[in-house]
């Protein structure tokens, strides 16, 4: 039986203010036994969140990660500085890190390998463009990014992994994938993940909101969420949390 996760990236959004009212907001009200819920606020609010989630079940999550260790790295955030600040999770690979920050598969397995390093949990996120899709070349996207991981990685290294298929073409449009589309690419990622694939969670990402998450959660092999603009609503992202119960 896999734990269903439901992560809130906040983006580069809120204020410093703004951001410890959402985080306690969903702090005080999450109550769930069998469900596992993260947000990533920006690395910034990281300090101040850690303390406003305190105790609350809800898990702390970055946004992103350096691949290096330490040393010159201008504007770079370490994987062990992340831990420091108790962040179970990290986000590697988001299609807006490779769309606006050129980052290639080969430097997301980099980030991938640094942060399983350092004890965080990398939630590995895929995806194909709508121009993709239209071409047909779907599958072979998701294949290249996943196997540009389990290259530098390892195959065993997924399996304390999480992957997330988010559909650059859902991202932010509000036109969320069929529950038989997101079931179809998450059944083709949990394939390629070899003997412990069964224990891997995969969720899915893309326009997710309270309305639409029930069916999403009832395939086979979504085990839960990565939520963009309906995380910034504590009642929305907690309702989410909730139908992921189950
Ligand atoms: P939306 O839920 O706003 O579409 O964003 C999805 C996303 O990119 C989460 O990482």
């Amino acid at each position: 039986m896999r734990r269903p996760l439901v992560v809130g990236n906040w983006k580069m959004n809120g204020t410093r203010r703004s951001s410890v009212e959402l985080a306690e907001a969903i702090a005080e009200n999450f109550v769930s036994e069998s469900v596992d819920c993260a947000i990533c606020p920006p690395a910034v609010f990281l300090a101040e969140l850690g303390a406003a989630l305190a105790e609350s079940g809800v898990c702390l999550a970055a946004q992103d990660v350096s691949r290096f260790e330490s040393g010159a790295y201008t504007g770079d955030v370490s994987a062990a500085m992340l831990a420091d600040f108790s962040c179970a999770y990290v986000l590697v690979g988001h299609s807006e890190r490779r769309a606006c920050f050129g980052e290639a598969s080969a430097l997301v397995a980099a980030k991938f390998v640094t942060a399983q390093g350092k004890g965080l949990i990398p939630i590995l996120c895929v995806g194909e463009t709508l121009a993709e899709r239209q071409d047909g070349k779907t599958l072979e996207v998701i294949a290249e990014q996943l196997d540009a991981v389990i290259d530098a990685a390892g195959l065993e290294a997924l399996s304390s992994a999480v992957v997330a298929y988010e559909p650059v073409w859902a991202i932010g449009t509000g036109e969320v994938a069929s529950p038989a589309q997101a079931q179809e690419i998450l059944a083709f990622i949990r394939a390629r993940l070899g003997e412990n694939a069964e224990a891997v969670r995969l969720l899915y990402g893309g326009s997710v909101n309270a309305k639409n998450a029930a069916q999403l959660f009832e395939q086979q092999d979504i085990d839960g969420a990565l939520v963009g603009g309906a995380s910034l609503q504590a009642e929305q992202f907690l309702t989410i949390c909730r139908l992921a119960e189950a």
